[in-house]
């Protein structure tokens, strides 16, 4: 099966991240957000992220506009995926949003199409226990920033056939990334190891052992790391960080993975980190 047009379920820091590399490969991309406003956003990401490519001469701006000419926008659920191959969904780290999202699609989408979540840890057979379509559904996990970052993780659900494996390996490399394929765990092969690590430098930084600068300096310059964790964690967005620690905590039932009570503190005061301009760090829009 030839992938050649995809829809993508959210615009924010995901969505519009795939949605670019997506079209920069030469598939016709239809994005879908609830509303116009992050539509807006998730397209002035794109184009932002495109001038600076432009800027550094690793594209043309004729490369940029015919980019961004292959992706069409909606607020229209089922006008995004009616007639595309794959849908790749990244909205929020909810079960329940998730779940609703699929059921409503899978009645509306062609039978061999293909779904993808790129949930960071959630549970792909469950997901995907909600549609007719077991054996065409599967975890396509991207990081953040999308376009920079090398690896999809490749989640295999229960019933996740090998072709449909087959096809979205072929699709990751078209879009210019490694994949790798684990098994369908809680937080995977990444999130778990990365999300754990962010939260007990969360830890560490609320018991007063460190300024956040210090901590993320600690890991950057002692263990190489290319980010802090700190700092990480308000790229990943404390939300999110928040919900991969609370499954990993209920599916695992080990008190290692108990959120950090500052992370549900500031979560609770809205400082999600770069994407509201304030985490453990302050940020203005670029
Ligand atoms: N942020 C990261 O670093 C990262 C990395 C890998 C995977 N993920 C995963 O990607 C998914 C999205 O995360 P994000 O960081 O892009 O979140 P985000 O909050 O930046 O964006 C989510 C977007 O989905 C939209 N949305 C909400 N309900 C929707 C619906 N029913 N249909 C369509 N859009 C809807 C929201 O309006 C928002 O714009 C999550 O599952 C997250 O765990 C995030």
């Amino acid at each position: 099966m030839e992938v050649t047009r995809i829809g993508i379920l959210g615009a924010g820091i995901m969505g519009n991240g795939i949605a670019q590399v997506a079209a920069q490969s030469g598939l016709a991309v239809t994005m879908r957000d609830v509303e116009d406003k992050f539509i807006e956003n998730g397209m002035n990401s794109i184009k932002t992220s495109l001038g600076r490519m432009v800027k550094k001469e690793k594209i043309t701006q004729a490369d940029a506009d015919a980019t961004v000419a292959r992706i069409k926008c909606t607020t229209d659920l089922i006008a995004a995926v009616k007639d595309v191959d794959v849908v790749i969904e990244a909205i929020p780290e909810i079960m329940t949003l998730k779940i609703d999202t699929f059921k409503t699609i899978d009645k509306e989408c062609h039978g061999r199409a293909i779904f993808a979540s790129n949930t960071s840890g959630l549970s792909i057979t469950e997901m995907a226990s909600s549609t007719g379509r077991t054996d065409r559904f599967i975890g396509m996990h991207f990081f953040n920033p999308v376009p920079l970052m090398q690896l999809v993780e490749i989640v295999r659900g229960y019933n996740t056939s090998d072709e449909t494996i087959n096809v979205i390996r072929d699709l990751a490399t078209k879009m210019g990334k490694t994949s790798i394929v684990v098994n369908d765990t809680p937080g995977f092969a990444t999130s778990r190891f990365a999300a754990t690590l962010q939260n007990e430098a969360i830890c560490a930084f609320a018991e007063g052992i460190a300024s956040a600068e210090d901590i993320d300096l600690a890991m950057r310059l002692g263990m190489n790391h290319p980010m802090g964790p700190l700092q990480l964690a308000d790229f990943v967005g404390l939300d999110t960080l928040l919900h991969v620690m609370e499954h990993l905590y209920e599916e695992y039932g080990d008190p290692k993975y108990r959120p950090a009570p500052l992370l549900r503190q500031m979560v609770r005061a809205g400082h999600l980190g770069r994407k509201t301009g304030k985490g453990f760090y302050e940020y203005t829009n670029e």
